[in-house]
């Protein structure tokens, strides 16, 4: 995308052609530092994944972004307005989708719909079309008037979003848009959110789910420990990790523990009864793992040697940070 240049001698600076921009973005709990010095640039019509664990830190991100609490430090500017000086036109600029539904269940759909028209001070006949458009595009016209408290989980994440889309704003923030919905519905709102942004509206989202980034978003940061561990494509990210890994799966738990011990340098999933191991790929090192099992008579149920994905690289940055150190021990 080409820098916009001012001909008034404006700074053209990269601020001012991004739809969201932080730099410094700091944010502490008491004594908790949430959100460490963050720099992000997300330029307009573009898809942008703040990806990271629970308690990483995104819907903190999301609520100062969008004026709902305040920064410790940091200068942000959204739709070109400065957080600090101007969150009126912030406001105006944008429409946040939280991380738990805006929806009022005691309400019809299109009460809610109409509700929303009402705080964006829309005239009433104006209301009632954004309000019905809104609700044929989500495939909610024929349950709106009905109480919302009889709508399945992906039919309020998507009144959820038809009430976001109300004002028409160019910039949304979606904290963990699918979280909890089947794939069906998932897929639906994917569907949605490209909608969105093919219609050129800038997209914040958050999510845990890496496929999601992968399907969704231009460019992903990678939140840890306060900080961006990785911003990049999706394929950018996946080269800054120079293997797979190999999975093992178990149905025995007694297995699966011995095999945990057995290997140390592993990621488990107690719940999946799987081991992941990180691994170049080499034939060397799947061969120094099976050597170990079969030496204390452990058989896995499941083994499959994965390239590097969008998965690799979250355990890579999300991880514990002695794993690196512990692989080469173990290789020695
Ligand atoms: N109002 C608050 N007071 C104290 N701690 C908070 C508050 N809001 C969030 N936190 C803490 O900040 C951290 C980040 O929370 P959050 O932004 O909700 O993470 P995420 O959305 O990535 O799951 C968590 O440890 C959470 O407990
Ligand atoms: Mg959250």
């Amino acid at each position: 995308m080409p820098t916009p240049r001012q001909s008034d001698g404006q700074p053209s600076s990269a601020t001012l052609s991004a739809a969201i921009s932080a730099v410094g973005l700091r944010k502490s709990y008491g004594d908790k530092t949430v959100l460490d010095g963050i720099d992000l640039r997300i330029p307009a019509g573009s898809v942008f994944a703040l990806l990271g664990p629970n308690g990483a830190g995104k819907t903190t991100a999301v609520k100062i972004l969008s004026t709902l609490i305040g920064a410790d430090a940091g200068t942000l500017h959204v739709g070109g307005h400065d957080l600090a000086t101007d969150p009126q036109a912030v406001r105006a600029a944008i429409g946040v989708t939280g991380q738990f539904s805006a929806v009022d269940n005691l309400i019809t759909g299109e009460e809610n719909m109409l509700l929303m028209a009402d705080l964006h001070h829309l005239p009433k006949q104006e209301g009632r079309l954004a309000a019905a458009e809104l609700l044929e595009r989500f495939d909610l016209t024929e349950a709106a008037k009905k109480p919302a408290s009889t709508y399945s989980g992906g039919m309020k994440r998507r009144l959820d979003l038809a009430m976001t889309l109300v004002g028409n704003p160019r910039i949304i923030f979606l904290d963990e848009p699918t979280t909890g919905l089947d794939p069906r519905s998932r897929h639906t709102m994917w569907g949605i959110i490209r909608g969105l942004v093919s219609g050129g509206v800038t997209v914040f989202l958050t999510t845990q789910y890496l496929e999601e980034a992968d399907e969704l978003a231009d460019r992903i940061a990678v939140l840890n420990d306060g900080r961006i561990a990785a911003e990049g494509t999706a394929d950018e990210l996946k080269r800054l990790i120079p293997g797979g890994h190999i999975r093992l799966r178990f149905t025995d738990p007694a297995a699966y523990k011995s095999a945990a011990s057995a290997l140390r340098e592993v990621t488990t999933d107690d719940e999946a009864l799987a081991l992941q191991i990180r691994s170049d790929g080499s034939q060397r090192k799947l061969r120094s793992i099976l050597d170990r099992l079969d030496s204390e008579g452990i058989e896995a149920d499941e083994l499959t040697v994965h390239t590097p994905d969008l998965d690799d690289v979250f355990f890579a940055l999300t991880g514990p940070a002695d794993i690196p150190n512990k692989t080469k021990e173990n290789v020695r």
